[in-house]
């Protein structure tokens, strides 16, 4: 695949950072396919999408005509064949489960042009091993996006075992289109910035959960002390406690005891508490 061949995009998973990433897509002209399992994620997808445009209509940073093509450049669909089979570039938001991702780049390598690139915005699973599920180990790279995915200006490239040069100058090239920085990383658990993020949220929790300070002390002590954005249990509450679970999971099992997660933080998962998306975590939102 040439750079400037590139013409469709399927993003699958709709979810927390599917949305935004078809949006950034669109944006940058191309033509997306927007997967999930369900058409009411979809929905909820899609107007998540346009709300992020009005705004940016209403605050004067595009027209509303702009705004109404990146809508027309989104292609909904819960028909996988569909999605990838006119693809160039995939990638994929699923959740952060290495056996539903290894079955769906497995069936979607039967699917997608030869010559498609399939990027996995995985947080901290092996891209190696994602890559492993297809036979295009060469035309196979992470992509990792930060949340929200319209306004974070990084994006990890990270190179699997079998990555060809190709296909890291294509991505280095995708993401520079796409408005965005990068780092090349090699495949390590968290790459660069979960490495050293996530664990920080894990301590905060532990603080939490040791009755040293209430969440609400712990973020503003953060947020004031330290001039993080926001303090480390809003910050889990909305990348999901879910897939931090996992990540922290991931490398207790691939770097050791250190990164084991808080048992209050699998107590949340356990009762449906996943954050933002749920509706409660360490806070409660309206939904
Ligand atoms: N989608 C699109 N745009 C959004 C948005 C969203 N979900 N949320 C906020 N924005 C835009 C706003 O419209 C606003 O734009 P303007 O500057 O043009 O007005 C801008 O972002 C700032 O938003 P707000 O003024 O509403 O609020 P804020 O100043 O608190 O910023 C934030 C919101 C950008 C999310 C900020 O709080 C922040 O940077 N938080 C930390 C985010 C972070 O650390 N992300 C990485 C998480 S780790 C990860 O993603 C990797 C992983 O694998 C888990
Ligand atoms: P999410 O739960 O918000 O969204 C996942 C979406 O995938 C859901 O809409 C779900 O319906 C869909 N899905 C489930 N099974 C599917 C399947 N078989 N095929 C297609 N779609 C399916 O999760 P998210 O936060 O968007 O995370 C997605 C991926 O991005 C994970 O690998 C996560 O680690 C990674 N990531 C998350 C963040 C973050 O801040 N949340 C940041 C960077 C990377």
């Amino acid at each position: 695949m040439k750079f400037d061949e590139i013409k469709e995009i399927a993003v699958l998973g709709a979810g927390l950072m599917g949305h935004g990433i078809a949006q950034v897509c669109a944006s940058a002209g191309y033509d997306v396919r927007l997967y999930d399992i369900d058409n009411a994620i979809l929905e909820n997808a899609l107007s998540r999408i346009k709300k992020n445009l009005n705004k940016l209509v209403e605050k004067g940073k595009i027209s509303r005509d702009d705004a109404d093509k990146v809508i027309g450049r989104i292609h909904p669909t819960t028909d996988l064949k569909e999605a990838v089979k006119e693809a160039d570039i995939v990638i994929e938001a699923i959740p952060e489960d290495i056996n539903l991702k290894k079955k769906v780049f497995s069936e979607i390598d039967e699917i997608a042009k030869p010559d498609a690139v399939f990027a996995t915005n995985t947080s901290s699973l092996s891209i190696t091993e994602l890559a492993s599920a297809t036979k295009r180990e060469d035309r196979f790279i992470g992509m990792h996006w930060f949340n929200p995915p319209p306004v974070m200006r990084l994006i990890e490239i990270i190179r699997g075992e079998r990555t060809s040069d190709e296909t890291v100058e294509l991505m280095k090239k995708l993401v520079k289109k796409l408005g965005k920085e990068y780092v090349v990383v090699d495949d390590v658990p968290g790459f660069i910035v979960n490495r050293i993020l996530v664990p920080m949220i894990n301590e905060a929790i532990r603080v939490v959960e040791s009755g040293i300070a209430s969440p609400e002390d712990v973020d503003k002590a953060m947020e004031l002390g330290a001039n993080l954005p926001m303090g480390p249990l809003r910050l889990a509450d909305f990348v999901g406690l879910d897939t931090l679970l996992r990540v922290l999971e991931t490398f207790r099992e691939e770097l050791g005891d250190y990164y084991k997660p808080s048992p209050l933080l699998k107590k949340l998962v356990r009762a449906g508490k996943t954050g933002v998306k749920s509706g409660e975590g360490f806070y409660k939102y309206q939904r």
